[in-house]
């Protein structure tokens, strides 16, 4: 038998299935038509027009791991709002934690007992004493890159080829074929030449890694413990731990991304592997959906900051955010990290009876999830 694909055979079925998705999704249909009038390619953010088909479907509402569009169509949702709803769509506690603080109040510019509530328990996860929050991940991973550069008094950081930590200006860099730092395809109106704020290595790469640092003017090495971007590349044994030691050598610090990698247990890789970062950073599923990100340092790392940083001026460190400190982000982070633990490695059982779910295709039916979708879910279940 033929293990080649047959192209065409797949053109001919991609055609159908289009044709078959027009049928099903009428009102979302009629939805995009409208939207276009109004929205940059009819769509809330850009990289919605990134759909494989004529348009996005539109969502009516979501619960636990589904959600129905508006024609009525019910998915198995192996997506998960890209992992902002990781802990499933609008679970109970969550709900009734926003509804409680919504009525008495959003936002106030000063703290609620449930910041520290979140703090504690973060702490007591990853290992690192002090915490600060944002609106997103990717604010995190700014406000803790200018931190690193301000410690160090060094320009660069170093990010493994490929990764994704948000729309941060530094880490949408990668390699030519001659081992030098550009930009990366698709970066849109880079403020300055990538070379000038980044290194680039490959993942599992020690070698690569230490000549990056070798230049001595790294100011801190930004990294996901297991690529969740580009499918899953998970790290050879002992590299993290090589590649903590290589920082501490050239002095630069450490930051573990586990946006994602929080998927593999309540304390990410970070806990599972004893790392020990100087920065963690982390954001999306820890609220239950509502915007919000937040970073751990090391005691070391919060005495070097309040040193260098003037009290007069802080407002001016081009960190904050006015809704950092929004009441219903916290309140809903303290719900959802101080939920009771499920047993480590063990897929939840909602999880469970979505891979035991039948996948049938149709209106009203299930629709089979993407490819892309069920890289997150053997993220989910490693
Ligand atoms: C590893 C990682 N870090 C940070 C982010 C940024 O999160 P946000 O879009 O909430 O800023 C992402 C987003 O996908 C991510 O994958």
């Amino acid at each position: 038998m033929s293990t080649q694909i047959d192209r065409t055979h797949l053109a001919e079925l991609r055609k159908v299935e289009e044709a078959r998705f027009l049928v099903n999704h009428k009102k979302s249909s009629e939805a995009f038509a409208d939207s276009q009038k109004v929205m940059h390619e009819g769509v809330p953010m850009s990289w919605m027009a990134k759909w494989p088909g004529a348009h996005p479907v539109f969502v009516k509402e979501a619960k636990g791991a589904r959600f129905t569009d508006i024609d009525g169509n019910t998915y198995i949702d192996f997506c998960l709002g890209d992992t902002g709803s990781m802990t499933g769509h609008s679970p109970d506690a969550t709900v009734a934690a926003i509804k409680r603080q919504a009525d008495i109040g959003i936002t106030s510019m000063l703290p609620t007992l449930d910041a520290a509530v979140v703090s504690k328990e973060l702490a007591a996860r990853f290992g690192l004493p002090k915490w600060q929050f944002t609106v997103t991940a990717t604010d995190a991973n700014r406000h803790v890159i200018r931190y690193c550069r301000l410690i160090t008094g060094r320009s660069k950081i170093i990010v493994i080829d490929r990764c994704y930590h948000g729309s941060v200006d530094e880490t949408f860099a990668t390699l030519d074929g001659a081992g030098n730092t550009i930009k990366r395809e698709g970066n849109l109106g880079a403020p300055v030449d990538l070379a000038v704020t980044t290194r680039v290595v490959e993942f599992n790469d020690l070698v690569g890694m230490e000549a990056a640092l070798a230049h001595g003017d790294v100011s801190a090495i930004l990294m996901e413990p297991a690529m969740t971007n580009v499918g899953i590349v998970l790290p050879e044994d002992g590299y993290l731990a090589a590649v903590q030691s290589l920082a501490k050598k050239y002095g630069a610090l450490l930051i573990i991304d586990e946006t994602h990698t929080i998927s593999v247990g309540p304390g990410g890789m970070t806990q599972d592997l004893g790392l020990t970062p100087d920065f963690l950073t982390i954001g999306k599923a820890i609220a239950g959906g509502i915007p919000v990100g937040t970073f751990g340092m090391t005691e070391d790392v919060a005495n070097s900051i309040k040193k260098l940083v003037e009290l007069e001026i802080i407002d001016t460190g081009g960190i904050g955010s006015t809704l950092a400190r929004s009441s219903l982000a916290n309140s809903s982070s303290s719900v959802v990290t101080t939920r009771k633990k499920s047993k480590r490695h063990q897929a939840s059982p909602k999880l469970q009876n979505v891979l035991s779910s039948p996948l049938t295709a149709g209106k009203n039916k299930l629709e089979s999830p993407s490819l892309s979708s069920l890289f997150r879910l053997v993220l989910c279940l490693s």
